[in-house]
């Protein structure tokens, strides 16, 4: 049965990022008292930046991440891990660098595999996915287009890790970061709808008023290709963390 993801809004993106910073703390907390390891799904982009800085404070409070192992929603193709705008880059500097996580229990998509390699590396990272015991809790974003991931409008939900073009709106919000459009790479590895949701645990950040929009369809009952995001409707337990600007359209 569909059914349309919990929501909280929060007096601020600090706030949001906080409780969030918490539950994913306190799960860490409780599967090491189990003996057991987390494995945390993750994003990049602006939104979960205060996020990682709040992992990192409590990192410095004594939080220890040597049970952690992580997977990465995406990645771009053909640019190195050396570029600054390249998201093994972005999680080493917001977060891997400053916490104490075993670097093998890190896995970000590989954005040099060959074109003819791709198809059997992304059946890899999924396989790694499955040997790790799946992932305990996902962060995602959600782009203006409804995008999860690199998962654009009409993608398909039956689609497990995969290699897939950029949508126009997302080189567009990318433009900025790259000196202009024609500098953003046109293809990623992400993780598909698919492997999304067999995540036991979705957790959904989104902040600002360019996003109102696209949370309030998100959260409207309804899934469709078009805007990805809906895909979460069928997911036992998702839940978004909002900003009041973000939440704006939400009754
Ligand atoms: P943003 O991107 O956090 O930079 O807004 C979100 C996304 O595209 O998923």
């Amino acid at each position: 049965m569909p059914k349309v993801p919990a929501f909280h809004i929060f007096p601020s993106a600090k706030a949001a990022s906080t409780a969030l910073a918490d539950e994913i703390s306190q799960l860490i907390r409780s599967r090491e008292a189990e003996e057991r390891p987390t494995v945390l799904g993750l994003a990049t982009g602006n939104t979960p930046i205060q996020l990682y800085a709040e992992l990192v404070r409590l990192h410095e409070e004594g939080l220890s991440f040597r049970n952690v192992v992580t997977f990465n929603l995406d990645e771009y193709i053909g640019i190195s891990r050396e570029n600054p705008e390249s998201y093994w880059q972005f999680m080493h500097s917001h977060l891997f660098d400053r916490i104490d996580i075993v670097p093998e229990n890190i896995h970000i998509p590989e954005s040099t595999v060959l074109s003819k390699n791709l198809e059997s590396y992304c059946s890899s990272y999924e396989r790694q996915i499955t040997e790790a015991g799946g992932i305990d809790l996902q962060v995602l974003g959600i782009g203006r287009n409804g995008h999860i991931g690199f998962n654009e409008p009409g993608a398909s939900p039956e689609v497990a890790t995969h290699a897939t073009e950029l949508n126009s709106v997302t080189i567009d919000d990318a433009a900025q970061a790259f000196g202009g459009a024609t500098h953003v790479p046109r293809r990623a590895i992400t993780m598909g709808v698919k492997t999304i949701l067999t995540a036991r645990r979705i957790t959904l950040l989104a902040f600002g008023t360019g996003k109102a929009g696209i949370v309030e369809r998100a959260l409207t009952p309804g899934i469709t290709a078009k805007v990805p995001a809906t895909y979460l409707q069928s997911h036992h337990d998702t839940t978004f963390f909002l900003d009041q600007e973000a939440g704006a359209q939400l009754a």
